[in-house]
């Protein structure tokens, strides 16, 4: 069977940085709290760009940096659940037009934070079965077009972004070695955008609760995948967590006997980035040298939905 590769990875942050300072004016919080409780400083905010152009522009650098032609991209996902038109046009058949790919295959898909974790699954699946050869994959979320900026219990934790990578046929041993996705729809209150007439509503979360519900389940499945996969975490080169609070990604990263050097963190930066978390992160240690072709590294990623799961792969060509 054919093996599937994320050979590329890029993303886009948004001029725009609302800092803790920024916030104290805005709501009754204050720097040493949010810092203490959730390890964010900033937060990039799109203000009048547009979901699909922060989509656009990190997928557009992805597909450069994959070394393909527009031509050899068959296939398109993005991941988001705060796009530009409610219901349809889809985010992804928006900017493959806008990239000039053709009337290639072209479709979201709603999994919150999870969203890329999801998207490498899918695309794996896609290539692995000779379905498709090249899949450009973006995750971006504007969640600042759903945060309540009076709510300082949500308004301190979120940002917007976009990260995209392209999943290929394999041609060498880095490939996507496991991936798992999963979803508990039971506890889909605990974090949601409840409706508001007509109109989508502001995020709602029960924090505490999501916390500790996140901490617990994000362990067990990063150890569930690494024991299927028969890869001690010793091997691994980069833990590169969703993005959402720092303790728990030191609480993920300690249970893994991991050390702080190999776990990438950008959350004090970015804050809370949903779909576009991980790959925002992937390509800051790309950018940094962190990330080369042949490293090993771990995902993991939970959100709204519930929506949770893991991946393993060999980045590159
Ligand atoms: N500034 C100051 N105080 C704040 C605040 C803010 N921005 N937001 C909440 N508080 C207050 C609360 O009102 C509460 O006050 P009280 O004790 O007088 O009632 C107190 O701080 C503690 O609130 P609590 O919600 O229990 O804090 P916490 O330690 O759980 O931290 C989160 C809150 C949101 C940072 C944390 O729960 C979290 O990160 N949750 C998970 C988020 C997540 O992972 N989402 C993942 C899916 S994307």
């Amino acid at each position: 069977m054919k093996k599937a590769a994320l050979v590329s990875i890029a993303a886009y942050a948004p001029q725009k940085i609302l800092t803790n300072a920024e916030l104290e004016k805005m709501v009754e919080t204050s720097d040493e709290w949010i810092v203490k409780r959730t390890g964010i400083h900033s937060r990039h905010i799109a203000e009048d760009e547009s979901l699909t152009s922060m989509a656009l522009k990190a997928g557009k650098l992805a597909l450069e940096r994959s070394g393909l032609e527009k031509n050899e991209i068959d296939c398109l996902i993005c991941a988001t659940v705060t796009p530009d038109f409610f219901c349809m046009p889809s985010t992804a058949a928006q900017v493959a037009s806008e990239l000039g790919l053709g009337s290639i295959m072209a479709f979201d898909i709603s999994a919150a934070c999870s969203g890329f974790v999801y998207l490498l699954e899918v695309a794996k699946s896609l290539v692995e079965s000779g379905a498709k050869k090249n899949v450009l994959i973006i995750g971006a979320d504007k969640f600042s077009s759903i945060v309540d900026y009076s709510d300082r219990s949500i308004c301190v934790l979120f940002g917007d972004g976009a990260g995209a990578g392209v999943v290929s046929v394999a041609s060498s041993d880095n490939h996507i070695i496991a991936t798992h996705c999963a979803s508990d729809g039971s506890k889909g209150e605990l974090l949601m955008t409840p409706k508001d007439g007509r109109n989508v509503g502001f995020v709602k979360m029960s924090g505490n609760e999501v916390f500790k519900i996140a901490v617990n389940t994000l362990t067990n499945d990063v150890v569930e995948l690494l024991e299927k996969s028969g890869i001690a975490s010793s091997q691994i080169d980069l833990f590169i967590p969703h993005q959402a609070n720092l303790r728990i990604i030191k609480a993920v990263q300690e249970r893994l006997g991991l050390s702080e050097a190999k776990c990438v963190v950008t959350v004090g930066e970015y804050g809370n980035t949903s779909a576009a978390s991980i790959p925002m992160a992937m390509n800051t240690a790309y950018e940094d040298g962190r990330l080369k072709a042949g490293s090993l590294i771990l995902l993991d990623a939970f959100g709204g939905g519930f929506t949770w799961g893991s991946a393993l792969l060999r980045f590159g060509r």
